[in-house]
């Protein structure tokens, strides 16, 4: 390893959404020269002017701080970016396909580009994926998209690493700053160390870095998402068998059950289910990669299931308020998939007005954020430009988004501006004492006598 080697200092990154971009300005944060590519010149456009491009709290923030710095600057070149940096991380997106696999074409193509820039470049240079893949991919057709547009070989003309990432839309900088741990997969050793010096020189010592083959990297992600999705949908079933048996509390049960150490409480939460580009993509992702290999597994199909149940079951929670929902106003607090986001993929909240929309109710919805809903089947959808305005004459509301600002709501908001006042709280904001003392209230995983607990995964599918 070379002294030039141990001193990383100036670092492209190609791909500027959630990933590219928060691993860009923490970079330039911490003194790093920073090129940020993208294909968007409305992106670059925006960093150059000290814009973030979406909405993420702190992102603005040091957006504008970096390029101010001059540790930042964004460029649509890839070949410039690579060309000027002594490492690139791979950032782009893996959308999801119909079939529920995952689509390399713009990690393919973004491999071809940094692989022609690498041609011209003439010197050592580490590539990184950071793109959510599953394994084998960074060893396979990425590797090969490298060497064949740059002619040259891994591991002895550049080095090549994979990185996956764990930031939460919504906390995306301090998760990229203060993760609980860097996973490194490596293609040859000397890959490995080199961006481990990178990363020792980054984070905090007391971060623990692994070191393990691409494949178990790629795996990592996967393994962790998963994860993640099983310990939600676990909650929610828990959630539904709550529901049953009055006098019992889901998140006193959840809460009893994370202090046991090995357990813990995090994402315990249960409510209207995951949404989001990660939680639903990777678990459908793996499963479809299992079964590639000719395991079906269940655990991961399961939790999909209890998922998509979930959201049913909360529009079922509403209709069972309002009797007939023709000529029933139905107010939706929230949208996007968690708060903190403007972010609409996946979101539970979807599946929930589709489902009021066709039983034949009206459906209004205020989210702080997200302003409308631009995808096919929500025309009928109404944007009222407030909370109040939202709740207006309805009938029944549903908390499917905990904003804070949400949760500054009192019984008597909804009293006074609905028409008949009932809250379905599908993401548990409000003591159930409080507002079940008030006003009809049904809340996710709380005990109550109604039959509308106990439709089943199979009746809730569409
Ligand atoms: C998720 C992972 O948490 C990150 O570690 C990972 O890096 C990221 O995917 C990714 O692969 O890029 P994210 O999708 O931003 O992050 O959001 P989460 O905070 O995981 O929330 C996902 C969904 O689960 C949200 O709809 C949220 O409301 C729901 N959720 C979360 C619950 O319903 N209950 C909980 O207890 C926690």
């Amino acid at each position: 390893m070379t002294a030039h080697e141990n001193a990383v200092q100036r670092i492209s990154i190609v791909g500027t959404g959630y990933v590219g971009l928060s691993t860009a300005v923490c970079f330039a944060s911490r003194g790093y020269d920073v090129i940020a590519s993208t294909r968007s010149e409305d992106k670059v456009h925006s960093i150059n002017a000290k814009r973030a491009p979406f909405h993420e709290p702190g992102l603005d923030e040091a957006v504008r701080t970096s390029i101010e710095s001059g540790h930042l600057r964004a460029e649509i070149s890839r070949s410039e970016a690579v060309r000027q940096t002594e490492v690139t991380f791979l950032t782009v997106g893996t959308p999801e396909r119909a079939d529920g696999t995952i689509d390399l074409r713009y990690v393919i193509s973004a491999s071809e580009d940094i692989g022609r820039a690498l041609k011209r470049k003439n010197a050592y240079h580490l590539v990184v994926v950071k793109s959510t893949v599953t394994p084998g991919t960074v060893r396979g057709p990425v590797k090969v998209a490298l060497e064949e547009a740059s002619g040259l070989v891994a591991g002895s003309d550049f080095g090549l690493c994979t990185n996956p990432e764990f930031l939460r839309q919504g906390s995306a900088i301090r998760d990229t700053l203060h993760p609980d741990r860097v996973i490194i997969g490596e293609y040859d050793t000397r890959s490995g160390q080199q961006l481990a010096n990178l990363f020792e020189g980054f984070y905090d010592p007391a971060i623990p870095i692994l070191t393990m083959s691409l494949e178990s990297a790629e795996m990592v992600k996967y393994a962790s998402n998963t994860f993640l999705a099983m310990k939600i949908s676990y909650a929610n079933e828990m959630a539904r068998i709550c529901e049953g048996v009055p006098g019992v509390d889901v998140s006193k049960v959840m809460a009893g059950v994370g202090l046991d150490e090995r357990i813990n409480p995090r994402f315990l939460n249960a409510g209207a289910g995951f949404g989001g580009s990660c939680l639903p993509k990777d678990t459908k992702a793996l499963c479809k990669f299992a079964e590639e290999q000719g395991y079906s597994a269940p655990l991961l199909r399961a939790t999909l299931a209890v998922n998509k149940a979930q959201a049913f079951h909360v529009a079922q929670l509403a209709l069972s308020t309002l009797g007939e929902p023709r000529d029933k106003k139905v107010a939706l607090l929230g949208l996007a998939f968690k708060p903190d986001t403007d972010d609409l993929r996946e979101a539970q909240s979807l599946t929930v007005a589709r489902t009021l929309l066709k039983a034949g109710a009206h459906v209004s919805a205020f989210d702080p954020v997200v302003k409308q809903v631009s995808l096919p089947g929500f025309e009928e959808l109404d944007y009222p430009p407030s909370t109040s305005a939202c709740l207006a004459g309805a009938h029944c509301c549903i908390i499917l988004t905990e904003w804070e600002q949400f949760k500054r709501l009192t019984p008597d908001d909804f009293i006074q501006f609905m028409a008949t006042p009932a809250v379905v709280d599908a993401r548990r904001i409000f003591d159930p004492h409080e507002f079940g003392n008030r006003l009809t209230f049904l809340a996710v995983g709380v005990g109550r006598e109604l039959d509308v607990c106990r439709t089943s995964v199979r009746d809730n599918e569409e």
